[in-house]
């Protein structure tokens, strides 16, 4: 779970215009990534890269699927959903927790198709069923798995299942990197088996370019 004052963190780092330093959540991760820019830039500036290439991969997936509806859990200041929804037509809906919410809709120009709800993506899923148009459903998850006890992954994942079976996920992995790599990147926990849990609640799974794509 996210605490507050990781939360305020976040919305004061979102800003920076950095790929890989406006991913840090924590005030330990932004200040290790801040020392890894001043030791070695050019490693860096590698990982800032292969950060952006996958959250390409995952836009490149979610374009495939042509959803007419688009779901991202723990969406944070991701700009997504706004360059979303001048492209193309259907909603795109962001789940996050109040503090970040709150935020963001005093930034965010408003739209009846960008719709930014409050809660926890675990036990309030529900709640973006009741914003959906008819059609397809792609749902994103990218850099929030790292956040959750594997308990809370495992019920997250199932809870998709149950609200969106015809949906798919879309979920940035990172696997065989390090630990310290992935959580960088946004991939999944190194300590738990995504795709074994995936496929424990219901979902059929493949991977591209670093993305698991679950249906
Ligand atoms: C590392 S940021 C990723 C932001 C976003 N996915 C992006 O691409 O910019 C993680 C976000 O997940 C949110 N988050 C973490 N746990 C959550 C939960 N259980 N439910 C909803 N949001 C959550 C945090 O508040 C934060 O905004």
């Amino acid at each position: 779970m996210v605490s507050s004052a990781e939360a305020a963190a976040y919305i004061r780092w979102a800003a920076s215009g950095d790929p890989l330093l406006r991913r840090c959540i924590s005030r330990r991760a932004f200040l290790l990534a801040q020392a890894i820019r001043f030791c070695s830039p050019r490693w860096f500036a590698r990982i800032s890269h292969e950060r952006l290439a996958l959250a390409h991969a995952l836009d490149r997936e979610l374009s495939l699927l042509k959803p007419a509806n688009v779901i991202e859990l723990g969406a944070g200041f991701s700009l997504r959903g706004l360059q979303w929804v001048d492209r193309h037509p259907g909603r795109y809906i962001e789940m996050d927790f109040p503090a970040v919410q709150r935020k963001k809709s005093a930034i965010f120009p408003r739209s009846e198709h960008h719709i930014l709800l409050v809660g926890d993506a675990v036990t309030d899923i529900g709640k973006a069923k009741g914003c959906l148009r008819k059609g397809r459903t792609g749902i994103i998850i990218e850099g929030v798995l790292t956040y959750l006890q594997p308990e809370k992954v495992a019920a997250l994942l199932s809870a998709l299942r149950a609200s969106f079976p015809k949906g798919t996920v879309l979920l940035t992995h990172a696997a065989k990197k390090a630990p310290f790599l992935r959580r960088l990147l946004w991939g999944t926990p190194a300590d738990i088996d995504v795709q074994k849990m995936l496929g424990e609640a219901g979902w059929r799974v493949r991977e591209s370019s670093g993305v698991l794509i679950a249906s």
